[in-house]
């Protein structure tokens, strides 16, 4: 397990690295993406539901603000949740977001700074940062070594 570092200069970036993210994605996986609004959260889950063969992400994939959870049918299931309007961890208990977190899909959870306490260790975490107007940083901490290679890789495509 490794911490990485990845900046994007734009929207499309992020959305690149989300579609690269979610190319790689496995059942069971489950990220945490922790960042205040703005830090484009929003944008990489797009990139991760497109990367994950959902269609029309930039219409259907929104924040789930008023339910907490949006799920999406790609080539496995995204479980997205948005935990902004979250008033403490157990209200997810009887959400049952352990059903969503171990099961089938790949569960994906904004503001998740609020439900750390209660999701797996082996949990992929995202810290997000504005780091620019159109500059973001994005913090990676234990992602298997592949998904790291593989983000390293489109990161050099981009450059070149
Ligand atoms: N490099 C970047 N990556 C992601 N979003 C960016 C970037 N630069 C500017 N933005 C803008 O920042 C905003 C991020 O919004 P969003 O993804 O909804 O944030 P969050 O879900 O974290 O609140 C969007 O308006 C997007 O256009
Ligand atoms: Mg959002």
């Amino acid at each position: 397990m490794r911490e990485n570092v990845f900046i994007s200069e734009s929207s499309s970036e992020t959305r690149e690295l989300g579609i690269v993210l979610g190319r790689n994605l496995v059942a069971g996986d489950v990220l945490a993406l922790c960042g205040n609004l703005g830090t484009g959260k929003t944008v990489l889950t797009k990139g991760i539901a497109e990367g994950l063969g959902i269609k029309d992400t930039d219409h259907i994939v929104v924040s789930p603000s008023f339910t907490l959870i949006n799920e999406y049918y790609g080539t496995l299931p995204l479980y997205h949740f948005d935990l902004y309007r979250l008033n403490g961890s157990s209200d997810l208990m009887e959400l049952g977001i352990d059903e969503y977190i171990f099961g089938k899909g790949v569960t994906v959870i904004e503001w998740a700074e609020r439900c750390i306490d209660i999701l797996p260790p082996n949990t992929m975490k995202i810290l997000l940062n504005v780091t620019g107007e159109n500059q973001r940083k994005f913090t990676i901490e234990k992602a298997s070594e592949q998904i790291i290679d593989k983000l390293k890789l489109n990161r050099k495509e981009q450059v070149v």
